[in-house]
């Protein structure tokens, strides 16, 4: 059994990312020179994913030509002998199958999952959340796919551990243990306060998930916020069928809000060796610059 396609929703607004999102996808704004979209990609791809498919809405035509071939620029680095720029571009442009389907409206992450319905067909997927960049040796939504996989294609969330007090902020899973990094889900709560949070379990946005779902995401009311709520579906779905929860191996930023972005953007070049010194230097003279000792 394998799991072959991916749905990387990109249909939001981005509002947190304001005013550069007004005119430009936030998937391509780019941690130093890659866009964000990328790394989900290729978290995808190195876990065995064949078949990306974008949920889109209106002005996201940059993330789909993005992974597409660019012949212009290509004859252009040809003719300029850049070689490495040309074998990078290129190696982009042949990443993955990518397929995209449209959103008409924005009516919420379950409304998104459920439009690429038809592309899916009888077989587990898996669901990428472009927020949410997970570095990890083997990538995270692999870890889910394992997991899946050894549990006869059954549905697996991606959680991580959050400080008790910031439950608030994300859906938190409830279940039984099923060993220190698995529980057999009974439910998901959105947004609990401390005091009513289940578990310090949050879900950041991986996913594997069985075509259940669908059926689910046709019927549920509207949820939070007035949208159809894909934790709505995943809580229909663990009464139903064996969903598991798996606390994954990998460093998370949340590069959908300001802070995470720059944990991102700061890690990221501390950890490229063509970047790391400069970048030192220029950031302790800075500090020094703006009066800050540390
Ligand atoms: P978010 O709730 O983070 O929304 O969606 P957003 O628009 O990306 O960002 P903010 O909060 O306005 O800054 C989580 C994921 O679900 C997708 C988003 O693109 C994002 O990847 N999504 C959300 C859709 O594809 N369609 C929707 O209707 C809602």
């Amino acid at each position: 059994m394998k799991i072959r396609k991916a749905i990387i929703p990109i249909a939001g607004k981005g509002t947190r990312f304001l005013p550069a999102t007004k005119e430009i996808a936030k998937e391509i704004i780019p941690i130093i020179n890659v866009p964000m979209i990328h790394y989900i990609v290729q978290e995808a791809v190195e876990a065995g994913v064949e078949q990306i498919i974008f949920v889109t809405s209106s002005g996201k035509f940059a993330v789909e030509d993005y992974f597409d071939r660019n012949q212009e620029l290509e004859a252009f680095l040809e003719r300029n002998k850049k070689t490495k720029e040309l074998e990078l571009i290129r190696k982009i442009g042949s990443m993955v199958d990518v397929t995209s389907v449209r959103q008409k409206e924005q009516l919420g992450l379950g409304h998104a999952v459920l439009m690429a319905k038809s592309m899916i067909g009888d077989e587990p997927f898996a669901v990428l959340l472009g927020d949410d960049i997970v570095v990890n040796k083997v990538p995270a939504i692999k870890q889910l796919m394992d997991i899946s996989i050894a549990n006869k294609g059954a549905s697996v969330i991606g959680v991580m551990e959050v400080p008790k007090n910031e439950t608030q902020k994300y859906g938190i899973v409830k279940g039984d243990i099923v060993n220190e990094k698995t529980l057999r889900m009974t439910g998901m709560v959105e947004k609990p306060k401390p005091e009513d949070a289940p578990t310090n379990l949050a879900t950041p946005g991986r996913y594997i998930l069985t075509p259940d779902i669908f059926k689910i995401l046709e019927t549920i009311p509207r949820g939070a916020g007035n949208e159809y709520q894909l934790t709505d579906a995943i809580n229909v779905l663990c009464q139903e069928k064996d969903v598991f929860a798996y606390k994954f191996t990998g460093e998370r930023y949340d590069t959908g809000n300001i802070h995470g972005y720059l944990d991102a953007t700061i890690d990221f070049a501390l950890k490229d060796p063509d970047i790391r010194d400069t970048f030192l230097e220029n950031l302790k003279m800075r500090l020094l610059k703006n009066g800050i000792k540390l």
